[in-house]
């Protein structure tokens, strides 16, 4: 049966960043078909765009698809995309035969060919990953607001035991520098005064300058640093075995790479860091640390942490919060393990009870967030450079992000894209709050 080419899209992302970049990048794509954006099952076309990394992420797209039901019966075409249609492909359609089109992360430069296959009536599937990059078919970049996201890496060839990426990514590739400088100089253009370099392992990126000499991420930073317009730089997520020396330099010489790291370390015991396959030591994240806080004494430390890896003793997970400890976290994310289809650790003896992870999670977190509050209270008094990326709630508020990327809520309407200087005069648990200096000072 055909039915009218969709008019109006809404795309809905779950999971990382490098999916919210994948999304905007699939409304651009739609938008210069003539498409307009719409919310919600209003829209024609539904792009669902998933994650497949824990099993409650994957499974709830099956009830996303379900509630995609108007009020007269009808439905949108629905199209699901990201790292469940890597994962399930065709599978997706059995389960759920409402859904119309499956596309890969490496193939979503094909949706407007699919989009039009499933007018005709066709359900329509693409989870290739051709060799030949879909940036190279993406329209340029538009305006995105103060901050935005910017793809440099994709793919993962770690293969951590407990996780998919590597299997729905795919291997490690590195986008060309010409490419992504122009896609730099396009979001300067469009109004961005942040650029968040993105990669399943960012600091793995690796090419060459226009004059053909091996640069690694550092001289990718030290080149969009010179880009007239942007005025602060962030990266994620990195690999402690990737982090190199140059990087570190970058972090001490570098003004407008920002003093915040996304390190994850999983966890603090040696046998389950082996068991999970991570290749390094606790010892040898710590001393990571040290260097990186040599370079940049005030750098904000951020993981991520998995409890109830198959095998984990109250020993173990002893060692995790030990290890917690000494770092001191800005802020973190924890996880109970999830044992995902085709991963080396979902058949792994020893898996631990929901109850005894519920616990260790419980005990980390708490850990985890007094570390935060405190971090969040130590900004208490200062005055700090917040670069305004929206509107807070209350009319007249704005909110933005500290150089340590704190959300600052600030008394004030300057326009979105200003840096400007706040002093901080409360600190929680998730934010803070404060005021114009040059207001308080009045
Ligand atoms: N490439 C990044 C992170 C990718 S996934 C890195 O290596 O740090 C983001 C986080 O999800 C991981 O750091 C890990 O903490 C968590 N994660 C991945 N697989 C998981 C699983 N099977 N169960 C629970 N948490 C998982
Ligand atoms: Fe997954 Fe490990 Fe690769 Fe991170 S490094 S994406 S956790 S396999
Ligand atoms: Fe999820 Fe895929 Fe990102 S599994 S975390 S959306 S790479």
């Amino acid at each position: 049966m055909t039915r009218p080419a969709p008019k109006t899209f809404h795309v809905k992302s779950f999971g990382c960043q490098m999916n919210a970049y994948d999304g905007a990048r699939m409304a651009e794509l739609l938008e210069g078909q003539g498409m307009a954006a719409a919310s919600g099952e209003a829209a024609d076309l539904v792009v669902l765009n998933t994650c497949h990394i824990r099993e409650k992420a994957a499974e709830k797209v099956y009830s996303d698809i379900g509630r995609l039901k108007r009020a007269d019966g009808s439905r949108p075409m629905i199209a699901v995309a990201g790292c469940v249609a890597q994962a399930e492909g065709a599978e997706i359609p059995r389960r759920a035969p409402a859904v119309d089109i499956v596309v890969g992360p490496q193939a979503y430069h094909n949706l407007p060919a699919l989009v039009a296959e499933a007018s005709q009536g066709r359900r329509a599937l693409d989870t290739d990953m051709p060799v030949e990059s879909k940036f190279a078919h993406l329209p340029r970049r538009r305006a995105q607001g103060a901050s935005a996201f910017l793809t440099v890496q994709e793919g993962c060839d770690k293969f951590c035991t407990y996780c998919v990426v590597p299997y729905t990514r795919g291997a490690e590739v590195s986008r060309p520098w010409r490419q992504i400088i122009e896609e730099a100089r396009a979001l300067a253009d469009a109004g961005a005064r942040e650029i968040t370099l993105l990669g399943q392992n960012v600091n793995a990126w690796e090419g060459e300058d226009e004059a053909g000499r091996a640069q690694g991420l550092d001289g990718l930073i030290r080149a969009i640093d010179r880009i007239p317009g942007i005025a602060r730089i962030r990266y994620m997520t990195s690999h402690p075995n990737d982090m190199r020396d140059g990087l570190i330099a970058a972090h001490a010489e570098v003004a407008s790479l920002m003093p915040f790291l996304h390190l994850p370390v999983q966890a603090g015991s040696d046998r389950i860091l082996k068991a999970m396959n991570r290749s390094h030591t606790a010892e040898g994240y710590l001393r990571l640390i040290e260097r990186v806080r040599a370079a940049r004494p005030d750098i904000a430390i951020s993981g991520d942490f998995i409890v109830g890896f198959p095998g984990e003793t109250e020993a173990d997970f002893a060692q995790t919060l030990a290890l917690v400890e000494q770092v001191g976290h800005a802020q973190a994310f924890s996880f109970k393990y999830s044992p995902r289809p085709g991963t080396p650790a979902a058949t792994m003896a020893d898996q631990v009870p929901t109850a005894v992870m519920d616990e260790r999670l419980q005990r980390l977190q708490a850990l985890l967030s007094s570390q935060a509050l405190a971090f969040n209270r130590a900004s208490e008094g200062l005055v700090m450079p917040v670069l305004i990326e929206r509107d807070g709630k209350k009319p007249g508020q704005r909110l933005g992000k500290s150089p340590w990327l704190q959300s600052v809520l600030v008394d004030n309407d300057v326009p979105h894209g200003t840096i400007l200087d706040v002093a901080i005069i409360s600190g929680g648990p998730n934010s803070l709050q404060g005021v114009a200096a040059a207001q308080k000072a009045a």
